[in-house]
C-alpha cells in the first residue's frame, strides 16, 4: 500500500468523519460523499457484518482470536444499495439493536480492528473517499486531508434514533434508548484500542440545534479550506 508523505500528498483525498452512534454522520457523510461524487464508507457497518457473522457461526462475541478470523475474511459486499453477507441480503438485518450492541463488543477486541483494517484502506480511491466510523481520522485514515468530529447531546441523539424507529413502525422507549447510548458511548470510549476521540486536527461539529442540510454544508466548506490549506503546504 503506498503511504502519502507531506511533500507527496495522496492523490485519492479522505474526508474522515467520526462520532458517536446517532449523531447524524452517517448521514451526513452519504450526503458530503454524493455531492463531490466520492466514495463511501459505513465502517461501522464492516463491525456489524462481523458480529452478525459470529452469530451465525455461533462464535462466542468474546472469542478474539475466532471473531478475528471470520472478520478477515468476511463474504460481504455492497451492491444495489443493499449489503450482503454471502448471497444473503442483511441490510434490514445488520440494523437490528442487537446486532448493534455485538458490533460494539466486538469493535473492542485488538485482533478484529487489526483484521478489518486494511479493508477499510482499500476503499480510498480516486477521486476520494468519505469514510464514517469511530476511528477514521485517529487510526485508519490519519492522514486524512480533512477530520471532522460530529456530536450531538445524548438526549438530542436518543430523540432522533426514536423518531426513526417511530417512523419505521416500531415501537420505542426513550429512556431506554438515551441508556443504550450512553452505555454504547461508554465502551466505545473507553476501550484500550482506537477509542472514540476526536482527531487532534479534527474539527469539532455539534449538531445538537442543527440540521442535516447545515451540517453538510459545514462539513463541505470544512474541506475546501482544508484542500487550499494542504495545496499551500502548510
Ligand atoms: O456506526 P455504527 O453504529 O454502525 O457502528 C456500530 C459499532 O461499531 C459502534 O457502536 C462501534 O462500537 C463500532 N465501530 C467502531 N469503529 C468504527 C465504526 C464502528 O468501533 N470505525
Amino acid at each position: 500500500m503506498t503511504r502519502s508523505s507531506p511533500l507527496t500528498p495522496h492523490p485519492s483525498p479522505v474526508i474522515a468523519i467520526d462520532g458517536p452512534s446517532a449523531s447524524g454522520k452517517g448521514t451526513v457523510a452519504e450526503r458530503v460523499a454524493a455531492a463531490l461524487g466520492f466514495h463511501f464508507l459505513d465502517s461501522g457497518a464492516l463491525y456489524r457484518l462481523t458480529a452478525l457473522s459470529a452469530m451465525k457461526h455461533g462464535v462466542a462475541l468474546d472469542d478474539e482470536a475466532a471473531v478475528a478470523a471470520l472478520a478477515a475474511k468476511l463474504p460481504a459486499t455492497f451492491r444495489d444499495g443493499a449489503v450482503w453477507l454471502d448471497e444473503e441480503n442483511v441490510t434490514d438485518a445488520i440494523r437490528a439493536e442487537t446486532v448493534g450492541e455485538g458490533a460494539s463488543k466486538v469493535a473492542a477486541l485488538p485482533a478484529v480492528r487489526a483484521a478489518l483494517l486494511d479493508r477499510q484502506r482499500a476503499y480510498r480511491q480516486a477521486p476520494g473517499l468519505v469514510a464514517d466510523g469511530r476511528d477514521m481520522g485517529t487510526v485508519v485514515f490519519a492522514d486524512a486531508v480533512a477530520k471532522v468530529f460530529l456530536t450531538a447531546s445524548a438526549s438530542a441523539r436518543a430523540e432522533r434514533r426514536y423518531k426513526q424507529l417511530i417512523e419505521k413502525g416500531n415501537s420505542a422507549n426513550l429512556p431506554a434508548l438515551v441508556a443504550d447510548m450512553q452505555a454504547r458511548d461508554a465502551r466505545d470510549t473507553a476501550r484500550a484500542v482506537a477509542p472514540l476521540k476526536p482527531a487532534a486536527d479534527a474539527l469539532l461539529l455539534d449538531t445538537t440545534h442543527m440540521d442535516i442540510e447545515s451540517a453538510v454544508l459545514a462539513v463541505l466548506a470544512h474541506y475546501t479550506l482544508c484542500m487550499a490549506r494542504s495545496k499551500q503546504g502548510n
